[in-house]
């Protein structure tokens, strides 16, 4: 499965999302390619670190607005098994061929309303991409989610407001995505006791459910975590 990690707010998770998620589908024993589609290079840099180190990391490829085109990304995929595209804070280009390109769109996003209204834009160029691929699966994913406050619980509400479904699964704000990053690891092989990895894994779950369909395109995730 191929799944991009989108939306035009800058600092909200993407690259943190995409590297924990790919680090966690290779713990699952899958081949992972991480594709850096952001001139700022988190995840190559990431992958530098983490070659340096020793870890057995997976493929970090840079790629942009062309990965959509045939003979590109599609191609390169046959060989992995999951891919995961960090996209750059912007709408653009670079979003929309990854929009074009992948099974999944995860829009990461902090638990405000700031956070909310600023999917609107995103929503937009995937509201286009959609009209013709009408399988592109999407979901918002709550990251840095601080504690169990009621402002986090409203916005909740607020982003499924967006029409989007919101996975149930929530990352939280903890310093060990942040510790795991900066040595070249995600929690799952960092810290696999910390909370951050089991959110990790049950992430992938969710995002993996998705991508098969057995979660309904616009609503269940959402039901399921209210439930
Ligand atoms: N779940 C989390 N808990 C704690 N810190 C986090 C978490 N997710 C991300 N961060 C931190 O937030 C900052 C921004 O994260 P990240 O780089 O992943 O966001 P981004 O959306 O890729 O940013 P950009 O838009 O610049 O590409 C980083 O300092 C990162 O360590
Ligand atoms: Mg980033």
């Amino acid at each position: 499965m191929i799944i991009a990690m989108t939306g035009q707010k800058g600092g909200v998770g993407k690259s943190t999302t995409a590297i924990c998620l790919a680090v966690a589908a290779m713990d699952r024993g899958r081949r992972v390619l991480l594709v850096d589609a952001d001139p700022q290079g988190t995840a190559r840099t990431w992958g530098d670190v983490a070659a340096e180190q020793g870890h057995h990391v997976p493929t970090v490829i840079a790629m942009g607005a062309h990965m959509h085109k045939p003979g590109q990304l599609k191609a390169m995929a046959e060989a992995y098994d999951d891919v995961f595209i960090d996209c750059p804070p912007r709408v653009g280009d670079v979003q929309r061929s990854a929009l074009l390109v992948a099974d999944v769109a995860l829009f990461p996003c902090g638990a405000s309303a700031a956070d909310a209204w600023a999917l609107a834009a995103s929503i937009e160029v995937l509201a286009e991409v959609r009209a013709y691929r009408e399988n592109l699966r999407a979901a918002v994913v709550i990251t840095r989610k601080q504690g169990r406050t009621a402002l986090a619980r409203s916005a909740r509400a607020v982003l499924e407001e967006s029409g989007l479904p919101v996975l149930r699964t929530e990352l939280g704000a903890r310093v060990a995505y942040q510790e795991a990053i900066a040595v070249g690891l995600g929690p799952t092989r960092f810290s696999p006791r910390d909370p951050a990895a089991r959110e990790v894994f049950a992430l992938f779950d969710d995002v993996e459910e998705l991508a098969h369909g057995t979660q309904e395109r616009d609503g269940l995730a959402s039901q399921a975590a209210a439930s």
